[in-house]
């Protein structure tokens, strides 16, 4: 059996012992591509997750949905690397805030700067503004946000689903929400000729 010491200097020498591991890596390539494009079929509101759990304040971009109309419940999965994940598990509590066109490029830097990065903040320059019932502060400028007190954490495959019973909000008069598709964010387009049909009925 190898120990970690004999991997490690095969790996340095650059062993080519494992003839199987070219073929798997591009298997692996090939089942992720084919993922992102199913997963990206499916348009999700973008928006920006903000946790503030004692001193610490974070960002990350997320996507998300409505689970309940009464209570409303929303929910968003949080893969468990993420400082985002952590924080929120410590303080049980974060916004969501519906991307704006104008904050998309600050949404997207948020969603690739991973960890703890003590400039990250600085580096996204978003404004925040208190929240009125949990610790954890809006995004100024949002589409619209929601104040979530977490309700439920479950493990999902390879995210957990995190539902937020809504306890605050706000809707900006003139926002406009940005939508993830096809692995870019769109701006919402036209509404469709249809029968007027109320939801819930
Ligand atoms: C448009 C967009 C949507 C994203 N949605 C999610 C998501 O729903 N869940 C998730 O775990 N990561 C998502 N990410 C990735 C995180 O935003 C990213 O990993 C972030 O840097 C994590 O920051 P943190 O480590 O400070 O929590 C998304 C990224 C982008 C650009």
């Amino acid at each position: 059996m190898a120990t970690r010491s004999t991997k490690v200097a095969k790996a340095a020498k650059g062993d080519k012992g494992d003839k199987t591991a070219p073929a798997r890596d591009d298997a692996r390539r090939a089942r992720n591509a084919e993922l992102g494009r199913l997963l990206s079929s499916l348009p999700c509101p973008q928006a920006l997750l903000c946790v503030q759990t004692g001193e610490e304040t974070d960002v990350a971009a997320v996507t998300a949905m409505w689970v309940s109309y009464d209570p409303v419940i929303v929910a968003v999965y949080l893969h468990p690397g993420m400082r985002t994940h952590q924080l929120v598990n410590q303080g049980r509590h974060f916004t969501i805030n519906v991307v704006d066109e104008a904050q998309n490029a600050k949404a997207l830097l948020a969603g690739s700067i991973k960890g703890k990065d003590p400039g990250k903040l600085e580096k996204l320059a978003l404004k925040f503004e208190p929240s009125e019932s949990i610790g954890s502060p809006r995004v100024a400028g949002a589409a619209a946000s929601y104040e979530c007190r977490v309700l439920k954490v479950a493990a999902c495959g390879d995210h957990d689903l995190f539902l937020g019973l809504v306890t605050g909000w706000s809707v900006r008069k003139g926002g406009k929400p940005v939508v993830r598709y096809g692995g870019k964010s769109h701006a919402i387009g036209t509404a469709l000729e249809g029968p007027a049909v109320k939801y819930p009925h």
